[in-house]
């Protein structure tokens, strides 16, 4: 995807505390099928602010993310965290708000997120999981290079509308440095 001008208008960035941020990342965690995607419910400005300030201040030597900016707006998020570094390993993890969904950017950014992994960090596996009643994203690890290894039982709860814990089986995926790369286009990575 590119504007008139030739730059790319679709790209990953570091996330930053601007007030365009903020509201991106509000109105994403908005979503229903965000609830878990973050340590607490990002459904305040202070909580998002909280969300935000971990990326911008970058004090982890463990995680790395960016924020996918389409159109001059942060539409979605990609990262890599527990990285290991004495194994070479990390986990990934995606989400793009619902009106950014259905146009191939989860995966473009996980593909590229992966090569960024590979190539700068020195990483070897790659992990993600994803409960089996998501089967979007598991299109996306898939398109991404991601190999299926099997199943969790029982491995997520969560509660339902009622409040009840319901457990969910997860499917587990990796990609090794060493997999065939997938043929689809990456974002560029301004880092
Ligand atoms: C999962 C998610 C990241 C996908 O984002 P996206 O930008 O729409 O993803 P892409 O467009 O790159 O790919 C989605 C693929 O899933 C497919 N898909 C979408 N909904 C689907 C469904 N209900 N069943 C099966 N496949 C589905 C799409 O057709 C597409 O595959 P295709 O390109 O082969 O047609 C997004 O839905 C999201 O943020 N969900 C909430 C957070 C989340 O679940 N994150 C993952 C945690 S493990």
């Amino acid at each position: 995807m590119t504007s008139n001008n030739s730059l790319p208008s679709t790209f990953l960035r570091p996330w930053n505390d601007s007030a365009q941020d903020l509201e991106a990342v509000l109105a994403a965690f908005n979503a229903d099928d965000m609830a878990g995607q973050s340590g607490e419910p990002i459904n305040s400005e202070a909580a998002a602010r909280r969300w935000l300030a971990y990326w911008v201040e970058k004090k982890d030597a463990h995680a790395v993310g960016f924020a996918i900016e389409c159109d001059g707006q942060a539409v979605g998020h990609v990262m890599a965290n527990s990285i290991e570094y004495r194994h070479e390993t990390a986990w990934v993890s995606y989400w793009v708000t619902p009106a950014a969904r259905g146009r191939g950017l989860a995966a473009a950014a996980t593909a590229a997120l992966a090569d960024y992994c590979f190539e700068n960090l020195g990483l070897y596996r790659l992990e993600l999981a994803h409960r089996v009643n998501n089967p979007a994203s598991g299109h996306v690890a898939q398109k991404a290079g991601f190999i299926v290894e099997g199943i969790e039982r029982g491995k997520l709860m969560y509660l339902n509308e009622f409040d009840q814990p319901v457990r969910f089986d997860v499917r587990t995926y990796s990609r090794l440095a060493t997999d065939p790369a997938p043929s689809i286009a990456r974002l560029p990575v301004q880092n």
